[in-house]
C-alpha cells in the first residue's frame, strides 16, 4: 500500500512532501517532477504570486543513480516568496508587526477554521487552507504517474467550461461513446490542452472564456469551471466490490473530492444519467481481438468498483475562487460589526490548474490500485506479476467455463 503526506504553510519556508511504498528501481528525475509543477502554475487567470513562484523540487531521500531504492521518497520545494514573510511566519518568534486578520472571507475556510482551532488570527487558517499545498500533491502523485507509466498508463485532463462557456463540440460525449477523442491517450490529450493557455481544446472557446475573465476581473468578481481527467491503457481489474473501502470509483472521487474548492466529481455518463432509459446508459459487452471489448464507455471505465480496462473518465466542477475584489458582506470579529470583506493577492480562475492537480490525484489512486492488485517490491517484480495476469486472464477464462 503507497502512501504520501505532505506538510507547509502557504507563505513558509517550504512545502514537503513523503511518499512510501513504491517498489525500488523505478526510473524517476527531478526535471519529470518540476515539469508537472511549471504545469500546475500555469493558466489564464491566475494572480501575481504565481508569477513570484517557479516550482522547483529538491529530492532528499529514497533514491541513488535516478533510481527509487524502495524507501521513503521526499521532496522539498521552496516557497520564493517566503522571504517577503520571514517575520510575519517565523516558527517561534512573535512578529513586531500586529498584523491580525480578523475579517472571514465567505467560501473560505477562514472561518470555520478560528472556530474549530482557538484561533485568535486568521492568517492560522489561511495558510494551510490554501491550495499551494496541492504543489506538494503533485509532487506526490507524480512519482505515481512515472509509475504507472512503466505499464503505458498515461493521464491527461482539460478544461471542458469556464464561466458556464462551453466549446460547441462536446468532448464527453466522444469520450463516453467510444469515438473521436477517444483514440487519444491520456498523454496525447494533455500534450494539445497545454498548448491553450486555458487547457481547452477549443480555440473559439478559448478566446471567449478569455474575454470574460477580462471582463469579469473588472468588475472584481471569479469564475469557477469544470474539467476532465482521462487514464487511458488501465488494466482490468483494479479495485474490488469485496467491501465499500476497496472501491475504485469511490476512492476517485474522495481523491479528486479533497482538491480544494472542487464541489462535485462524476465518473462516465455521472449525473445525467438519473434522466436516461437502461439500455441508453450500460455498454454492451462484444468481442474483439482475444479479448472483451464495449460499445460505448458510458460507466466511465469502472463497473462495481473495478476498472474495466477502458479509459477512466472523470469529470468535476470547481467552484469559483472565493478571495473577490468585490466585497461580500462579512463581520469583523474585533468589533463583531457587518463590515466588506477583506481582499487578499488572489486567482480569478484556477480551473486549468485544478485539472493538472486532478490527474496527480487520479495518478496516485490508480497507482495504490495498481500496487494492491499487483504488488512487487522492485518494479521489475511488479512487471513480471503484471504480465502473468493480463496475458493469461482471456485464456482462463475460455477454458474455465468450457468445463
Ligand atoms: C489551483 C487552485 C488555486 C486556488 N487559488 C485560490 C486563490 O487564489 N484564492 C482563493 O480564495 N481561493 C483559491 N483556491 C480555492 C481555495 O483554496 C478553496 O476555496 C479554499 O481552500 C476553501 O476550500 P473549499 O472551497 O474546498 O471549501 C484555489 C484552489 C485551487 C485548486
Amino acid at each position: 500500500m503507497i502512501r504520501f503526506l505532505t506538510a507547509g504553510e502557504s507563505h513558509g519556508k517550504a512545502l514537503v512532501a513523503i511518499v512510501e511504498g513504491f517498489p525500488s528501481n523505478l526510473l524517476l528525475s527531478k526535471d519529470y517532477i518540476n515539469n508537472q509543477l511549471r504545469r500546475r502554475q500555469a493558466g489564464y487567470g491566475r494572480g501575481t504570486r504565481m508569477k513570484i513562484e517557479s516550482d522547483s523540487v529538491q529530492i532528499l531521500s529514497g533514491m541513488r543513480f535516478g533510481k527509487t531504492l524502495g524507501s521513503p521518497i521526499s521532496f522539498l520545494i521552496e516557497n520564493k516568496d517566503w522571504e517577503n514573510w520571514k517575520e510575519l511566519m517565523d516558527n517561534e518568534r512573535q512578529s513586531q508587526s500586529k498584523e491580525k486578520i480578523s475579517i472571514p472571507r465567505p467560501g473560505h475556510a477562514d472561518l470555520v477554521g478560528i472556530t474549530k482551532y482557538n484561533f485568535n488570527d486568521i492568517r492560522n487558517s489561511i495558510e494551510r487552507s490554501s491550495a499551494r499545498e496541492t504543489a506538494a500533491r503533485v509532487a506526490a502523485g507524480t512519482v505515481a504517474r512515472k509509475f504507472l507509466k512503466e505499464f503505458d498508463i498515461s493521464i491527461g485532463s482539460f478544461v471542458v467550461s469556464i464561466g458556464g462557456l462551453y466549446s460547441s463540440k462536446n468532448y464527453l460525449d466522444q469520450l463516453l461513446e467510444n469515438r473521436d477523442l477517444s483514440r487519444k491517450t491520456g498523454d496525447e490529450i494533455s500534450d494539445k490542452s497545454d498548448r491553450s493557455s486555458l487547457r481547452v481544446l477549443d480555440q473559439i472557446q478559448e478566446k471567449k472564456i478569455i474575454n470574460k475573465i477580462k471582463s469579469v476581473k473588472k468588475t472584481g468578481d471569479t469564475l469557477g469551471g469544470t474539467f476532465i481527467v482521462v487514464a487511458t491503457g488501465v488494466p482490468v481489474g483494479l479495485g474490488s466490490f469485496m467491501h465499500f473501502d476497496r472501491k475504485l470509483d469511490a476512492d476517485i472521487a474522495f481523491h479528486i473530492m479533497s482538491i480544494n474548492a472542487v464541489k462535485g466529481v462524476e465518473i462516465g455518463k455521472g449525473f445525467s444519467s438519473a434522466e436516461m432509459l437502461g439500455s441508453e446508459v450500460h455498454d454492451e459487452i462484444t468481442l474483439k481481438q482475444n479479448s472483451f471489448s464495449r460499445t460505448s464507455n458510458s460507466a466511465g471505465g469502472i463497473e462495481g468498483g473495478i476498472s474495466t480496462g477502458l479509459p477512466i473518465i472523470i469529470r468535476a466542477v470547481m467552484k469559483p475562487i472565493s478571495t473577490l475584489s468585490k466585497p461580500l458582506k462579512s463581520i469583523d470579529l474585533k468589533t463583531m460589526k457587518g463590515v466588506s470583506s477583506r481582499y487578499e493577492r488572489s486567482d480569478f480562475t484556477a480551473v486549468p490548474s485544478c485539472a493538472v492537480i486532478a490527474e496527480s490525484m487520479l495518478a496516485w489512486v490508480l497507482a495504490k490500485h495498481f500496487l494492491i492488485k499487483f504488488g512487487g517490491d522492485s518494479i521489475e517484480e511488479t512487471k513480471n506479476n503484471y504480465k502473468s495476469f493480463t496475458s493469461k486472464y482471456f485464456q482462463r477464462l475460455k477454458k474455465d467455463f468450457k468445463k
